[in-house]
């Protein structure tokens, strides 16, 4: 099956979404060999630069990671197993860092929101050039700290795996059905604890 055979990804909506958001969706299988274009990296990047922020606090650093280079191994090297067997393929990986404690010792308390919405604004922007992003939780985070010397005010809270989306046979079988699952989502009614 080829991924233009996928059942729709489009999200299921009661109301018409930006395409770029009903569209968006997050692969496991990348190709291996296209690299990231780098204009629409630096692109996602802005992307992220320009989102808001608590105060215009911009409590955010991201490690990027080319395919092929030292930092992208280190990356990868500390993704849990699961993600491990999927996300090399992507061309770059991108760990996000919450500034949680300011310069001054003061605490951040809205930094991980803040950082969340910039990646998401990353994601919406590379995928609107034609990219696919894959956020990640499972990774250790001290394995990041000690391999780029990360200071202690910073928190990697997830990585990205960014690329040219691939087919779903690359995948092994396990993922492989995941990858062409439908993506679901609880309902709207079920969200809104007040709707007044
Ligand atoms: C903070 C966060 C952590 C995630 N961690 C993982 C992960 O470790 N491994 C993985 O395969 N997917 C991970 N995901 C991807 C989600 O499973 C995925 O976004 C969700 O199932 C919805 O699918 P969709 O993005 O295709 O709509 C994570 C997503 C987010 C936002």
């Amino acid at each position: 099956m080829s991924i233009a055979d996928l059942p729709t990804r489009t999200a299921d909506t009661s109301a018409p979404l930006l395409g770029v958001l009903a569209d968006r969706w997050s692969p496991r299988s990348y190709d291996a060999t296209a690299p990231v274009d780098e204009l629409k990296l630096t692109a996602a990047l802005e992307a992220a630069r320009w989102s808001p922020s608590a105060n215009n606090s911009q409590p955010w650093r991201f490690i990027v990671a080319r395919r092929g280079t030292e930092a992208f191994d280190a990356v990868a090297a500390n993704l849990m197993g699961f993600n491990q067997a999927w996300a090399g393929s992507a061309g770059v990986l991108i760990v996000a860092l919450a500034e949680t404690v300011d310069e001054n010792g003061q605490e951040r308390p809205w930094a991980k929101y803040d950082l969340g919405q910039a990646v998401a604004h990353l994601t919406v922007q590379a995928h609107h050039d034609g990219l696919h992003a894959h956020q990640m939780g499972g990774f250790v985070a001290d394995g990041l700290r000690e391999a780029f010397g990360i200071d202690g005010r910073f928190t990697p809270i997830s990585v990205t795996a960014l690329g040219v989306v691939g087919e779903p046979e690359a995948l092994p079988e396990a993922l492989r059905e995941r990858e062409i699952a439908p993506r679901s989502r609880a309902a709207l009614d079920d969200i809104l604890l007040v709707n007044a």
